[in-house]
């Protein structure tokens, strides 16, 4: 029987996962795969104790690289430093590749893409994305004969929790994020996730396979979650709504909308059901119609079984291009400016008393152009804190409305926006 023989880079959460599996479930992968796994060398910044004294231990990932005994090099390090330079040498010396790593692959994706077609190997990625669920797979191989139109995707697990303890528990953002490191959810240094730059980066992989083109990470709209205050969940819950942070790809006769941002959801809609440290994606594709499917985001087995996955892949010889068309055949994302938006918006206005009680507030408030559709009022002595749903309007348009507003009757102006997924 074949035998497999990998190099392990990286022995934390997700190292340690792709061992156990590979231990554990040895059997059923064997059946899968007609193949044996198994790990010969690994690297770490320290030895641990869980690994087997019998497989070479290496100071400098980069040897991983560089030892003809290894056929496969997971790299689970993340950054975009030494696994760069993992990824390149053992693409160079005709290994093949598994990464978790969405950074470096959403931020140099595309060079990397020539790299693999130049050395002809192959990177399975399936991790770096959505953890435990298969949305590589379902985008590359399930939805192939699919223009993927829409999707809209929760991709942040450490963020869905903390908003669903807002919304669950009135816990307000600062404490949410405590209980999130706690538990080991959210990282020492949460920038990554709270503002937005995880989904984004997971964004873009997906985006890119979507379109066929070039990720286009630094043209991204990307807001976090960092300024959700348990005001806006309060009256968005008034109004019928959950707040996710969303990540929103469609593809629009005028280009591509990709974006990341806090939004509100109807409580109706599948996506807005999905709670917790869950991640979730709702596909609408030109074929298949819509798709939908939810699972683990992230943590040690599930992040582990997609690396695994990657592997059977390996085994049984099923490659693909890196995002899914040949480098060349790669165009220019057209990513559309987040100004010329068009959907609704929700507004949080402080206005005083006095002038609340006026007939037609929001008329007063908003003129002709903009139609509040729903409303919702929460009560601040003598000032009243108000939640506005608009019509479909373009951003621009509630850009300038805000900036025009009558300073003497609103006092404080915030918008986020409304994402109608219609599913
Ligand atoms: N955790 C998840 O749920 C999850 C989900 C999806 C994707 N990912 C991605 O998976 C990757 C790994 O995440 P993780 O949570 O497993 O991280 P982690 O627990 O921090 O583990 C990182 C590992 O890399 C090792 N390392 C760091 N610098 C190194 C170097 N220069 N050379 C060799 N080894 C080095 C560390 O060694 P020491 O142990 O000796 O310090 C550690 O074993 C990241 O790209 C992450 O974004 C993680």
């Amino acid at each position: 029987m074949k035998k497999i023989k990998i190099g392990l880079a990286g022995l934390g959460n997700v190292g340690r996962g792709v061992y156990e599996i590979l231990q554990k479930d040895k059997d059923l992968l064997t059946q899968r795969s007609q193949a044996q796994f198994e790990v010969v060398a690994v690297s770490a910044r320290s030895k641990k104790d869980f690994i087997d004294a019998q497989i070479k231990f290496y100071e400098n990932a980069i040897d991983l690289a560089n030892d003809a005994n290894v056929d496969v090099v997971i790299e689970v390090i993340g950054g975009d430093k030494v696994a760069k330079e993992l990824l390149e040498a053992s693409l160079k010396n005709n290994k093949k590749f598994v990464t978790a790593n969405k950074q470096l692959l959403a931020e140099q994706g595309f060079s990397i893409a020539q790299l693999l077609e130049k050395t002809n190997s192959s990177i399975g990625f399936e991790a770096a994305v959505a953890g435990g669920i298969p949305i590589i797979k379902q985008f590359k191989e399930g939805l192939a004969a699919n223009e993927i139109q829409e999707f809209y995707a929760i991709l942040n697990g450490t963020c869905n929790f903390i908003l669903t303890k807002m919304q669950n528990e009135k816990l307000d953002f600062a404490l949410a994020l405590k209980q999130a490191q706690d538990l080991g959810y959210a990282e020492a240094d949460p920038t990554f996730d709270i503002k937005g730059i995880d989904t984004a980066h997971k964004l873009v992989l997906l985006s890119s396979i979507a379109s066929a083109t070039k990720p286009a990470f630094a043209q991204l709209h990307v807001e976090g979650i960092d300024e959700v205050t348990i005001d806006d969940i309060n009256l968005a819950d008034a109004l019928g709504y959950k707040i996710k942070l969303l990540a929103t790809y469609k593809k629009l006769p005028e280009g591509l909308q990709q974006t990341v941002y806090p939004a509100l959801i109807s409580v109706k809609e599948k996506i807005a059901q999905v709670d917790d440290s869950f991640n979730a994606v709702m596909v609408k594709a030109e074929n298949a119609d819509c798709n939908f499917i939810v699972g683990r985001g992230a943590g040690k087995l599930p992040t582990a079984s997609a690396i695994v996955a990657d592997l059977v892949d390996i085994a049984l010889n099923r490659s693909s291009f890196l995002f899914n068309v040949k480098s060349e055949q790669l165009a220019e994302a057209n990513i559309i400016n987040i100004s010329q938006r068009e959907g609704k918006y929700f507004l949080r206005l402080l206005i005083n008393k006095e002038a609340a009680q006026k007939t037609d507030l929001a008329k007063a408030i908003f003129g002709e152009k903009i139609k509040a559709e729903k409303a919702q009022f929460l009560d601040r002595g003598d000032e009243v804190l108000c939640g506005f749903v608009t019509d479909s309007q373009k951003e621009e348009t509630v850009l300038e409305a805000i900036k025009n507003f009558d300073s003497d009757l609103v006092k404080s102006a915030k918008f986020l926006r409304v994402e109608e997924t219609g599913f």
